[in-house]
């Protein structure tokens, strides 16, 4: 392993107020997707949409690098160019989501354990080879009043986490670690507080245990947020006062990077978060209380409006790029805490 190579790998995608789009959504989500949309579900349409995503004018200007599915690696450009190339082409650095799911967890209903450990040093060497630097996986956590989470998920998904990270990093690959709590439910904020708390506690222990090199890492977590049904729903101050009180607990100042997911979030709410905990904890507060960059890794909450624009018909294409570009545009604004509704009307 080249560690100081993957340090420097994994300072660049949250440096200069960017962040990564995520566009690795299984091709069993990106259906279901399509399907809310209105859109044909075929190999050939998902390949359509994310050229449309990969060729947006600028795109390089506010993210810096994406996140693909194996079947959009393997697939080009209407043209021949190979995606990765087109990525290259527009200065984005290229990750590749290996687990292959979370799949129920056998005994606790309710939970799920993410797969794909088996076989992984080959493939991850395989996405080497092909110019990924790279890789995400993801573990899934639900929280149901007191029932969820059990114990047992925590204990099945933050080791395996860990494992996929130290395989990695073997490879030449950095890891993006993803511990998701769900946005699902009707739990308060504090709820989720402390769960995200313990998992993040959980999967730290793991990576240290498992001889992960925390420099050489990224976390990608949620944002402390109130379930999507529950009845008091948080200012961004307090999500953003919330979100950072749990990561400063937890996460090492070691870790070069923090890119969150959007979870089910809109746009708007993303960005307008994203911006409070600039504005209130890090760079456009005066001096920064954030050991560590705070950036995003969101795909929902930069893609949805662009899936919308295009509808699967190409007359939208470039109407769909330009909301892209716009939700790229508002969430580095966000990380400089310059990010205002005004900006969605401009
Ligand atoms: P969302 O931003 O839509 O949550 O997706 C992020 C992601 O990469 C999920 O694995």
């Amino acid at each position: 392993m080249n560690t100081s190579l993957l340090i420097e790998t994994a300072r660049a995608p949250v440096a200069d107020n960017k962040g990564l789009l995520a566009m690795d959504e299984s091709s069993d989500t990106c259906n279901q997707r399509f399907a809310t949309a209105g859109i044909t579900q075929t190999v050939e349409m998902r390949r359509a949409y994310r050229e449309l995503l990969l060729t947006a004018p600028g795109l390089g200007e506010h993210i810096s690098g994406v996140i693909l599915v194996d079947e959009t690696l393997q697939q080009a450009k209407a043209d021949g160019t190979a995606f990765i190339d087109v990525a290259h082409d527009a200065g984005l650095l290229v990750g590749i989501k290996v687990d292959t799911g979370a799949k129920a967890l056998a005994a606790r209903p309710g939970e799920k354990v993410t797969e794909g450990l088996d076989g992984l040093r080959e493939r991850l060497q395989a996405y080497f080879a092909m110019g990924a630097r790279f890789a995400k996986s993801r573990g899934v956590i639900a929280i149901d009043g007191a029932r969820l989470p059990t114990a047992a998920c925590i204990a099945v998904n933050a080791p395996a986490l860990a494992r996929y990270a130290a395989l990695c990093q073997e490879t030449g690959l950095v890891p993006i670690v993803e511990p998701e709590v769900l946005m699902d439910g009707a739990h308060t904020q504090q709820s989720c507080q402390q769960v995200t708390e313990a998992v993040l506690r959980s999967v730290f222990d793991q990576l240290s245990m498992q001889g992960v090199v925390l420099e050489a890492m990224l976390l990608k977590p949620n944002m402390v947020i109130a379930g999507l049904s529950c009845a008091t729903q948080n200012t961004a101050a307090e999500v953003a006062d919330a979100t950072v009180q749990c990561l400063l607990r937890v996460v090492p100042a070691a870790v070069p990077g923090i890119a969150f997911l959007s979870g089910g979030q809109s746009g708007e709410q993303a960005s307008g978060r994203l911006n409070a905990m600039h504005v209130r904890h890090g760079k456009a507060s005066q001096p920064s209380a954030l050991p560590w960059p705070l950036s995003f890794s969101f795909a929902r909450a930069l893609q949805h409006p662009a899936l919308n624009m295009w509808a699967g018909n190409d007359a939208n294409r470039a109407a769909a790029q330009q909301a892209l570009l716009h939700r790229a545009r508002c969430n580095s604004a966000a990380l400089k805490g310059e990010y205002s509704a005004a900006m969605e009307s401009a």
